[in-house]
């Protein structure tokens, strides 16, 4: 059973320990306690942690902070855990490598005599404002009214104190039955801080914190995350490529870290994560940095650990997003990388001033567009309710694009995956024939994607043609441009969901709310649990 607290007992030593991550040598340490005859009554990793600290307390005749630090170096693995003591309740112990820890300091938050500790500062939302974000191998001991800090190589030292408004995260749904629509909903704002921090309203110009790269001597860049992070990675690829000219590679981050690939000399490596945490994405980053590459990272974290390992941060500015399932800062995303590639394609010569002034001008209209996209009572999410109820009764869906609507079909499936149990593909509608059409009969759902301004329409509707002649249920998301494309006959026998027309730069961020929208509905209509999905974390900070 793997249920927190762990106790452990040795002598008249006996801890409790709360832990998150892994400690990968476990079965060493078993050994070890097996050897001096403790027996564990779980199979869990976490409980060698409260018999090793006792033992080594016992037999160093240490207190509990001297013993965890000499004990962490024997610790391999990511982990975040805190100890407490029987008989000193008054004093936890903690300590982290690879996963998130916080201190939040009480005395001045209007609650004295009080410290706390935590993986993330929303879990202290409303107890305090002043944290302090500790280091990897960093050990804390807190009492009420005392922090102490040691460092990896054992000395005390301070770490800064940052002050953090949570108020509004404190203040919960604001009205809105779930904390995902809520943050759906935000996403115009989102947008709007990005155009505020990052374009000079003079000049039209973009100026993201890239921190002095010389652009035009880039040959490569490198791009990383996971989940959602990485799909929006893959869109950036489209826009940097066709707006700056730079070739861009795009992994997920578990296999990069893995796979040894050769860095170009002087290269730029991009990491992409909401939370700034997640443990494949950070060992990727920092695998990069040893190689010396400049790495940037755009993050919703900018106390985060990548933050703090990178030579320049693009802070996303979301807000906090507490729904696991992410939207605004999916949005934030696509939006940075949309003013990278402009950025960048400026600094190559790839852009003129006047084509950036008049991409910026068209962004500066998104805002607008998508507080009309994201109205609950909008004619196309009343469609896309009616289509959720469909949905609801499918066990597989297809979800089909080209060109950079190929990573958003795969965020769509990802979407109904994780919120309404749904088996989703995501494919590039290109590979269809290759495969995935042997799946298509009457009970399978293949939204395809499509905008009309791309040059591949025309493809789109071939690939439509295919699915709808295996009698396939075909669902059409398309501009309005796009729908006029279409003869009366094929309107008639497919479901079509239709968006405003916009210029193509705004498409990334006008196709994916309602992908994100059909996945809410459809949880909803399922009843599962939308904010917290069963068996998922909303940061990953183990492998
Ligand atoms: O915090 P990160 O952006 O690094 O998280 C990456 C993924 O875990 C995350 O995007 C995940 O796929 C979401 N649940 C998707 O909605």
């Amino acid at each position: 059973m793997n249920a927190h607290p762990h106790a452990g007992q040795v002598a008249q030593i006996q801890l409790a320990v709360v832990h998150n991550g892994i400690i990968e040598n476990y079965t060493d340490l078993r050994a070890e306690l097996a050897c001096d005859n403790v027996q564990l009554v779980s199979d869990t990793d976490t409980e060698t942690l409260p018999f090793t600290l006792a033992m080594h307390m016992v037999d160093e005749q240490e207190s509990l902070s001297q013993a965890l630090l000499s004990v962490r170096k024997s610790l391999r693995g990511s982990y975040a855990f805190v100890v407490q003591q029987a008989g000193h309740l008054d004093t936890l112990v903690a300590t982290r490598k690879g996963a998130p820890l916080c201190v939040g300091l009480g005395q001045s938050g209007g609650r004295g005599g009080a410290n706390y500790v935590a993986s993330d500062p929303l879990a202290l939302a409303g107890v305090c404002e002043r944290f302090m974000f500790l280091h990897d191998d960093d050990v804390v001991e807190l009492t009420p009214t005392s922090v102490t800090i040691w460092d990896s190589q054992g000395a005390v030292v301070q770490r800064p104190v940052h002050m953090l408004d949570l108020s509004a995260e404190a203040s919960g749904k604001q009205g809105f039955k779930h904390f995902m629509l809520k943050e759906m909903c935000e996403q115009p704002d989102v947008v709007s801080r990005l155009l505020q921090s990052f374009v000079a309203p003079d000049t039209q110009t973009v100026n993201l914190p890239l921190s002095g790269v010389d652009w035009r001597s880039v040959t490569q860049l490198n791009v990383i995350g996971c989940g959602t992070a990485f799909y929006a990675g893959c869109v950036g690829k489209y826009m940097l490529e066709s707006l700056a000219g730079l070739p861009v590679n795009v992994d997920v981050a578990s296999e990069f870290r893995y796979r040894k690939p050769p860095f170009v000399k002087g290269g730029v490596f991009v990491a992409i994560s909401q939370s700034g945490e997640t443990a494949d994405t950070l060992a990727a980053l920092e695998h990069a940095k040893a190689a010396g590459q400049h790495v940037l990272v755009l993050t919703n974290s900018p106390n985060s650990s990548m933050a703090r390992a990178a030579d320049a941060v693009v802070n996303l500015q979301a807000g906090r997003e507490i729904a696991v399932a992410s939207t605004k800062a999916m949005m934030a995303m696509l939006m940075s990388l949309t003013l990278l590639a402009l950025q960048v394609g400026k600094a190559r010569g790839a852009l003129t001033d006047a084509q950036v002034a008049t991409h910026v001008q068209d962004l500066r209209r998104l805002p607008t567009h998508l507080t009309a996209l994201v109205q609950p009572d909008a004619p196309l999410n009343v469609q896309l309710g009616e289509l959720a109820e469909r949905l609801g009764a499918a066990h597989s869906m297809l979800y089909l694009g080209r060109g950079w609507l190929a990573p958003l079909a795969a965020e769509g499936a990802l979407k109904l995956k994780e919120l309404a149990y749904i088996h989703a593909e995501g494919y590039a509608s290109g590979e269809m024939k290759h495969g995935p059409i042997a799946l298509v009969d009457r009970a399978l759902p293949v939204l395809n994607l499509a905008a009309s301004n791309d040059g591949l329409f025309e493809k789109t509707l071939s690939n439509l043609k295919e699915v709808e002649a295996r009698h396939g249920q075909v669902i059409l998301l398309t501009d309005e441009a796009g729908a006029a494309l279409l003869d009366d006959a094929t309107r008639t026998r497919l479901t079509l969901l239709t968006l405003p027309n916009v210029p193509a730069l705004l498409l990334p961020m006008m196709f994916v709310v309602p992908l994100q929208m059909l996945a809410y509905l459809t949880a909803t209509a399922k009843g599962t649990d939308v904010d917290q999905p069963r068996n998922l974390a909303k940061s990953v900070t183990v492998e």
